[in-house]
């Protein structure tokens, strides 16, 4: 290291500066001229990525009548998180550059999708509907996917980029896997810049991929509902909401009332029972659910009676 390097830190880096031709200007001193270690993330995306201003997505505050969360170890930081947004919104995590994950998932429909099936590269289609990314974290439940088949949210994030018909990193029918997706992203110079703010090195891993964009869908949170604005005047989910009409608190009761059944299995007396499923006040999928026999509508597989989550 020089001596002006180590004056001006490891952030400023000189840039050597031409000199003029004019005889006449060579006393005036050379000005001094630093690179910006975000000059790539500054070109890419102006003022909505700045390392040095980060948006608030770890500290979001939530109601106190919120508490389940499936975070595990993967507290939210908003440089991870950061990191895992820029990831989300980039089509080069696609085999062809045309897909990212808000292709599928897209925010003005609650991170889904309005068609049945979503379209992936090279006119691959989604098997089922692209689940909604609101609220994931608050939930007791820690597999995601509709049949459940991912054991952490960390681990899920990386199956839509190694799915041949969403965004092809599948090492099928002649295309690579997602090693080649860690090369490419690593010869990104946005991408240089970022993970080595997050880890202080340029490298590229799947596990870093995971954790950032796991972070980035926990902090899609939202509590401005008409039912979180009743349910923070009360002490619990079962007391009328003074902002319900009559006929939506009777429909609470019923949506969360067990139902009482007979000795031959039918029902006599209470609600419907939802609240068996879907938890309030988080209104997370119980771990327990394992479907709810519905008929199957894309891949035509008839009454679904594997298990099914919802979404959150
Ligand atoms: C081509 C469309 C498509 C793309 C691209 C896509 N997804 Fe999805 N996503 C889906 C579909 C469809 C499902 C449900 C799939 C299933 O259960 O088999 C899903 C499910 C999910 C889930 C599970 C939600 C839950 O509640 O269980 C998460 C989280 C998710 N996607 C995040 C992402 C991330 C992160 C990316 C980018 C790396 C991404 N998705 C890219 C269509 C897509
Ligand atoms: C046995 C468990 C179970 C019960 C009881 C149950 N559900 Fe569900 N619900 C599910 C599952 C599993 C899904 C996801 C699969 C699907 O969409 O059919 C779901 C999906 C939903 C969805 C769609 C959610 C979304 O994001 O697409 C709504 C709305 C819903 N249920 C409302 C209700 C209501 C209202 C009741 C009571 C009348 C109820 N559920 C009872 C298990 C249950």
């Amino acid at each position: 290291m020089t001596n002006v390097q180590t004056v001006f830190g490891t952030i400023f880096m000189l840039l050597i500066i031409a000199v003029s031709c004019s005889k006449s200007e060579t006393t005036a001193p050379a000005p001094v001229v630093t690179v910006d270690p975000y000059a790539a993330i500054k070109a890419a995306f102006g003022t909505k990525i700045d390392p040095n201003n980060l948006a608030n997505y770890a500290n979001q505050g939530k109601p106190a009548y919120i508490n389940k969360d499936n975070t595990g170890g993967n507290a939210i930081t908003n440089a991870k998180a950061t990191l895992g947004r820029v990831l989300f919104y980039d089509t080069n995590l696609s085999i062809d550059n045309s897909i990212s994950c808000a292709s599928c998932h897209k925010q003005q429909f609650a991170f889904s999708d309005t068609a049945i099936a979503s379209s992936g590269v090279v006119g691959g289609s989604t098997g089922r509907h692209s689940m909604r990314l609101v609220n994931s974290r608050f939930a007791n439940e820690t597999r995601f996917f509709w049949d459940e088949r991912a054991a952490s949210l960390e681990q899920q994030t990386t199956q839509p980029v190694k799915d041949h018909a969403e965004m092809g990193f599948s090492g099928q029918s002649g295309r690579p896997g997602i090693a080649a997706l860690l090369v490419k992203l690593q010869a990104i110079a946005y991408y240089n810049e970022l993970f080595k703010f997050v880890y202080g090195d340029v490298t590229v891993t799947e596990a870093r991929l995971q954790e950032c964009m796991a972070q980035f869908v926990r902090s899609i949170q939202s509590f401005d509902s008409k039912y979180d604005a009743g349910r923070q005047q009360v002490a619990n989910d079962g007391q009328p909401f003074p902002n319900f009409t009559p006929m939506e608190n009777m429909g609470k009761q019923v949506f969360l009332t067990p139902p009482v059944f007979n000795a031959t299995g039918i029902r006599v007396n209470g609600g419907a029972g939802c609240n068996g499923c879907h938890n309030a006040p988080e209104f997370d999928i119980d771990p327990n659910s394992r479907n709810n026999g519905i008929i199957g509508t894309i891949s035509g597989t008839g009454i679904d009676i594997t298990v099914t989550r919802a979404p959150v």
